[in-house]
């Protein structure tokens, strides 16, 4: 398969990259400061389009959107959640992933290919215990992008994936965290081999356990 994970060089993007490149598959991996990986900042238009210039029209069959960030991680409600941190965290995890898909949608078009967009359980509305407002949000708008991307491309025979990875221990997770990047990126990498026209849509957790929206 032919593969490109964003933010590939640490946490869950780099396992998947890891155990995508020993199974085999051509898999680009792209990163902010680069260390041998495809250039690519999210959060800047001009650093997609040259990533796209750089993947060039070669087809694609599965694109990871994995680069997120959490930064509104413990702030106070009273007086947390600046504004910046809003903009910062919604052009990562919501802008970021529309961008990439849609510089990358002719390379997903000829090959049919499929698209796993990381969100987090956090998304969803039916679990709600509050806090972490901002982070919170915008899984749940990149959720709603995958749902809508998902009927959109379906005639164009891309499947479409919205995933929660686990509490993975990572940067992110902290050390606490349930499983480790490696059972992560397995359970993932069978849920997004799954993946088809007619589970498009499908919101599910790293062992194929569907999440109520
Ligand atoms: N860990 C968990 O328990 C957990 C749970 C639910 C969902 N998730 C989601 O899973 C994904 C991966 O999480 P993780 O735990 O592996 O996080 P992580 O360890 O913090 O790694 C995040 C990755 O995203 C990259 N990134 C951040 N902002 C970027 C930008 N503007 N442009 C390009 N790359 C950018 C980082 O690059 P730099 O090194 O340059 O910062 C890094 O490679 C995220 O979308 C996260 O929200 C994680």
């Amino acid at each position: 398969m032919r593969i490109l994970i964003t933010g590939a060089n640490r946490g869950i993007g780099r396992a998947l990259f890891d155990a995508y490149s020993a199974r085999g598959d051509a898999v680009t991996g792209t990163a902010r400061k680069t260390g041998g990986l495809l250039p690519l900042d999210v959060t800047d238009p001009d650093s997609v389009r040259a990533m796209a210039d750089a993947v060039g029209p070669a087809p694609l069959d599965l694109l990871v959107c994995n680069a997120g960030v959490y930064l509104d991680k413990g702030q106070p409600l009273p007086s947390g959640y600046p504004a910046d941190m809003w903009a910062a965290t919604f052009a990562a995890n919501v802008t970021g992933v529309f961008l990439t898909v849609q510089a990358l949608l002719p390379n997903l078009r000829i090959a049919k290919g499929r698209i796993a967009i990381l969100s987090s359980i956090m998304a969803s509305d039916t679990r709600a215990p509050g806090g972490s407002y901002i982070y919170r949000a915008s899984k749940a708008a990149a959720l709603n992008l995958g749902r809508n991307l998902a009927v959109d491309l379906k005639p164009d025979g891309i499947a479409v994936g919205i995933y929660h990875p686990g509490w993975v221990r990572t940067d992110m997770g902290g050390s606490g965290a349930d499983i480790d990047m490696e059972t992560s990126a397995s359970g993932l990498m069978a849920r997004f081999d799954a993946l088809s026209p007619a589970t498009t849509g499908c919101f599910e957790d790293y062992a194929g356990r569907a999440i109520p929206f």
